[in-house]
């Protein structure tokens, strides 16, 4: 791989999703965003849906983080949603909307959250950026966290001992001034409790309960469905798989190149990866050995999902093509064009008989499996690829009537494809910003929760 493409690459991945530029705002740029062709049915354009745009300002409800939240998930029955903030998780009850958890584990920005099946158990990964050295991954049981908790605070006071103590002796030996002491106390202690946080990671990494590595993103689950494995990446090239009961490693998958997308198929049997080596590969969920290499794509692969059925395996890729392919012969069934830039993400409907994906350049399209045909499609009417135009957290509602995806610019679009209805949360920002965080629909698929680049969660009622 051409190293120069590597490097951008990273640098484009860091920039889309850690970074936001506050870009001069072109005049007139705001809602609705203008299309060169919308969804349809029928020949019919979409209509709006009542009161529809919306801008920020006109949500249901909101909550405020001190930092730009990153990562939401629901739990399986919908009565809890994780908010990734900074360093930290948050846990809501999604009913009272009171916090029940609060989760401070990690010295580097959490990117990545999801919920075991059982509802118990709990996954934050988080990336380095800046300062924030540390790619980790960790496994909370929730009802233990509150005592972890305690733990965490206890490490606050130890450190404001241990600052005392320096401070004191620094006195003693004629070092420091009464001022001296007065000015550096904060920081001394601040340095202090992050470097017994880094000790205390360190400390759970050699007791596997913690994990040097990432969270797969790009539509990746961490648990299988049954939830009896989970899967990381740990250095670029190779994804883990983990026994989630015992925390014991049970297999690695490596490829030649990074891997974006990692996810097991819906009866559990099967791993897929997908790669920037311009492969997926297939895995054998029990014995950890490689099933099939899937080859075609000519250039860097991303997104990933399994058909619901577990017969087909979709994979979004750099060379603008979506590649489908039967998971049992490695057959390729289908390769779906149109799109400009790389395909990054990707939903299929819960019946899975139609497939969504979304380009770099602002374009949405939908293919029903059966017969291969293009039958929607969403393009923003520009003719510049631009970053603000990146399509992001494609999903169909639990309930598989509505798809919704959001833009790089903040805005969330959903499309209701049976009443040909739809909406539209632009945000109102100065400015508008490349890089969007996470995008996720209630159980009742009556809410989209969008989290925000001005440190705000919103809910939106459909
Ligand atoms: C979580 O912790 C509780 C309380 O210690 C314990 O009873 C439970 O078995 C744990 N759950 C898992 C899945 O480890
Ligand atoms: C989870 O699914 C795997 C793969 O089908 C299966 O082998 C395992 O027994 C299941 N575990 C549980 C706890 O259901």
């Amino acid at each position: 791989m051409n190293p120069l493409v590597y490097a951008a690459g990273y640098l484009w991945l860091w920039l889309t999703t850690m970074l936001q530029l506050p870009l001069s705002q072109p005049a007139g740029s705001r809602s609705p965003i203008p299309l060169s062709h919308d969804f349809e049915k029928d020949g019919q354009v979409a209509k709006w849906a009542p009161d529809q745009p919306q801008a920020w300002g006109e949500e249901s409800f909101k909550l405020n983080f001190g930092d730009r939240p990153a990562a939401l998930a629901f739990n399986p029955e919908g009565s809890l949603l994780a908010v990734s903030f900074g360093t930290e998780v948050e846990i809501y009850d999604t009913s009272s909307l009171e916090r029940r958890h609060l989760l401070q584990g990690h010295s580097g920005i959490v990117t990545h959250v999801e919920f075991h099946p059982d509802g118990q158990r709990f996954i934050s990964g988080s990336e380095r950026m800046g300062r924030n050295m540390e790619t980790l991954v960790r496994v909370w049981n929730l009802t233990q966290a509150e005592e972890e908790r305690k733990v965490t605070h206890g490490l606050s006071d130890i450190a404001e001992k241990a600052a005392s103590t320096a401070t004191h002796e620094l006195v003693l030996a004629g070092m420091w001034s009464a001022e001296d002491v007065e000015m550096e106390t904060a920081a001394l202690q601040q340095g202090i409790e992050e470097t017994l946080r880094a000790a205390e990671t360190r400390r759970d990494v050699r007791h596997d309960r913690a994990f040097v590595g990432t969270a797969a993103k790009f539509g990746s689950h961490t648990f299988s469905h049954n939830g009896s494995l989970m899967f990381y990446i740990s250095e670029h090239n190779t994804a883990v798989a983990l026994e989630t009961s015992t925390l014991t490693e049970k297999f690695r998958m490596s490829h030649s190149d990074a891997i974006m997308w990692v996810g097991a198929s819906p009866d559990g049997n099967v791993v897929g990866t997908s790669s920037w080596d311009r492969t997926v590969r297939l895995w054998d969920a029990h014995s950890g050995e490689l099933i099939r290499t899937l080859a075609g794509s000519k250039n860097q692969n991303w997104a990933g999902s399994f058909s619901p059925d577990g017969t087909l395996i979709a994979v979004g890729s750099g060379d603008s093509i979506v590649y489908v392919w039967n998971v049992e012969t490695g057959e390729l069934v289908h390769h779906f064009q149109g799109f400009r830039g790389w395909v990054r993400t990707l939903s299929f409907t819960p019946d899975g008989a139609f497939l969504a994906a979304g380009s770099g350049s602002g374009t949405v399209q939908v293919f029903e499996m059966a017969t291969g045909r293009r039958v929607q499609q969403w393009q923003v009417k520009s003719v510049h690829i631009g970053p603000v135009f990146e399509i992001s957290d494609l999903q169909y509602s639990p309930d598989g009537t509505k798809l919704a995806f959001k833009m790089a610019d903040g805005r969330v679009v959903v499309y209701d494809g049976e009443e040909n209805l739809k909406w539209e949360f632009d945000s109102v920002e100065n400015g508008m910003y490349i890089g969007s965080q996470d995008l996720v629909f209630n159980t009742a698929s009556s809410i989209v929760v969008s989290a925000d680049s001005d440190k705000d969660v919103r809910f939106w009622k459909l």
